[in-house]
């Protein structure tokens, strides 16, 4: 089934090898703007009707918390992507941004002005952090939003979202997964709130159907992705008995009409480590009964493993995340069962093409047309 079509709201797909978004940490400075090598490595990427979700794009000068993440807040950086659009577009693909906040997940270092990371309760992360330099440092107390900053980052999502429509984006997808902003309103343990975000399971969720609901307003439900990480523990998330939370959220937005649901299974934490957890239900599994909508599953999945969530009815599509590092041309080779190229762990961030544009396509193969 990975190669019948389907229909994620406005989004008519060929197949449904998704490429899951990717943070590289390549985009050009100063500005953060995605450059000549996205342009090739998106491109690389691309296959007709297939769907690219792009690498995580802040929305805002505040959203930022990893050294050389491109935005999706200033003309330059618009200008940057529509290159990436249309070279994906070229290829007959499409592709949507993956619109984030990292919230508390950042450093003072990336701040305007050097200030306190924001984020719903001024509670610190545990572990470390990037620097700009690309070391790594503890994180820091974050500073509580004060309810008015609220929604002026919800406006920034909108403007986010009207950027991706300049830039050439077939759709938006909110980031809702690992641990940032938006997963920092939904848990407990990362919201302390005593006002309308914070508290019971619905304000807790009010950030996120906010957002939902901002760009929606902008590119139509049906353009709009959401993606969670239930039960996954990426970036100090996870301690609370979410389920309640994200079932709530998930009930709440299934009548919204939105283009797709996309779950990352809990086997593979944010950055695509195996997880010790393994085993769990899955995410695809334990949401599909509050979704009636279009389902994309994420995490440590094979050909073998996407096809058997297809057709369990567990998922719609699946999204592919370090095999697609590795093989910029993986829905052919899937289709042909062609061998893949490993990946390698060293090159997934920063640096140069190197690890980026240089896997080579299988001998012989041509795109899926
Ligand atoms: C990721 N992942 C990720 N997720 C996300 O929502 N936005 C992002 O920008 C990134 N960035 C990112 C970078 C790198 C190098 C890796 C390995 C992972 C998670 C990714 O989308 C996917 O969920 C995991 O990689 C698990 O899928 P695979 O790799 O097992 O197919």
């Amino acid at each position: 089934m990975l190669f019948a079509p389907v229909q994620l709201g406005r989004l008519q797909l060929n197949h449904r090898v998704v490429m899951a978004p990717l943070t590289r940490m390549r985009a050009e400075q100063p500005g953060n703007v995605p450059g000549r090598l996205a342009v090739e490595y998106y491109g690389q990427r691309a296959s007709a009707g297939g769907l690219i979700v792009s690498e995580a794009t802040q929305i805002h000068p505040t959203g930022q918390g990893y050294p050389a993440t491109p935005g999706l807040h200033t003309g330059e950086q618009v200008d940057g992507w529509r290159r990436v659009t249309d070279a994906v577009h070229a290829e007959r693909g499409l592709i949507v941004a993956q619109l984030w906040h990292v919230g508390r997940i950042s450093n003072p270092a990336f701040q305007p002005g050097g200030a306190a990371p924001v984020a719903p309760s001024a509670i610190r992360a545990a572990g470390k952090g990037f620097l700009p330099s690309g070391e790594t440092a503890p994180y820091e107390t974050p500073r509580a939003l004060e309810i008015e900053e609220i929604s002026r980052l919800v406006d920034a999502y909108r403007d986010g979202a009207k950027n991706a429509l300049a830039a050439g984006f077939d759709g938006v997808e909110v980031h809702g997964a690992n641990g940032y902003l938006p997963h920092q309103f939904l848990q407990r343990a990362t919201n302390r709130r005593a006002d309308a975000y914070g508290g019971s399971i619905e304000n807790r969720a009010r950030f996120v159907i906010d957002i939902v609901d901002a760009v929606a307003e902008v590119v139509g439900a049906d353009r709009v992705g959401l993606r969670l990480s239930p039960l996954g523990k990426a970036n100090d998330s996870g301690h609370d008995d979410e389920l309640p939370v994200f079932r709530h959220l998930v009930i709440e937005l299934a009548t919204r009409g939105l283009a797709y649901l996309h779950l990352i299974e809990p086997r593979a934490d944010g950055v695509g480590r195996d997880a010790s957890d393994a085993g769990a239900p899955t995410a695809a599994a334990a949401f599909r009964p509050y979704w009636p909508g279009p389902l994309i599953a994420a995490g440590g999945f094979t050909a073998d493993t996407a096809e058997d969530a297809l057709a369990s009815g567990e998922a719609d599509a699946v999204a592919f995340g370090r095999l697609f590092i590795a093989n910029p041309d993986l829905p052919a080779r899937l289709a042909i069962g062609a061998p893949l190229n490993p990946y390698d762990r060293s090159t997934f961030y920063l640096g140069d093409h190197r690890g980026y544009t240089d896997y080579p396509t299988f001998n012989g193969t041509e795109k899926i047309a």
